[in-house]
């Protein structure tokens, strides 16, 4: 590589690493604000400790899904370019199998964990609640877990039992079986 080039990388790394250590020394020492850390306190647990208030429907869930999902995952959650989302249920076994949402994922809950944080893929974090709790319902009920009209909320969703719930086993003994 020639000295210019060797150079001009040195000149671009200084930079980078300076504007990268100017722009974290800016919050070092700053004490991290209540509403600045429940942007991030948002883990729900399989049992759904931590869901949120609100609901929403299968049909609500239906115009967000039109709006923000089906692009990648298909108009009724099959056949985009980001994966099925719906199907696949009791094919685990078969070598042919389809792993969704709805064949594979063992808690509800886990649903409203990861469309909240990580979904619409290019704007993760942008849904309401309620949006959320509706494009749940939505993909339950296309999977044919729940009825299309029920309604999900932070005590029905946790009592939705996914017809893969008990193809885990827990590498850690539970607390009833340890000692
Ligand atoms: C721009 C494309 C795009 C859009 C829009 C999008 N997704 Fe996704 N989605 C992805 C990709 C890519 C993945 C796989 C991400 C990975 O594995 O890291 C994914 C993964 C998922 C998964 C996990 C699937 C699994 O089995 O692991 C769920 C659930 C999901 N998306 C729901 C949604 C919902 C609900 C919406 C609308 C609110 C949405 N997505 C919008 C691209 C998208």
């Amino acid at each position: 590589m020639s000295m210019s080039k060797l150079g001009l990388m040195a000149l671009w790394t200084a930079t980078t690493f300076t504007l990268a250590i100017s722009g974290n020394a800016q919050d070092l020492g700053q004490v991290v604000s209540e509403s600045d850390l429940a942007k991030w306190d948002i883990s729900i647990g399989p049992d759904g400790v931590g869901l949120p208030a609100g609901s929403g429907s299968a049909a609500e869930g239906e115009t967000v899904w039109l709006e923000q999902c089906s692009a990648c995952h298909g108009e009724k959650g099959k056949g985009g370019p980001a994966g099925d989302l719906v199907g696949g249920i009791g094919t685990l076994t078969r070598p042919d199998h389809v792993k969704t949402v709805g064949s594979f994922w063992p808690y509800s809950t886990t649903l409203y964990d990861y469309v909240r944080r990580a979904m619409p893929y290019y704007a993760p974090g942008s849904l309401a609640d309620d949006e959320v709790y509706a494009v749940v319902a939505y993909l339950l009920s296309q999977n044919e877990i729940i009825s299309d009209s029920a309604v999900m909320d932070a005590t029905s969703l946790p009592e939705v039992e996914m017809p893969n719930a008990d193809g885990f086993i827990s590498y850690w003994p539970s607390p009833e079986t340890e000692n």
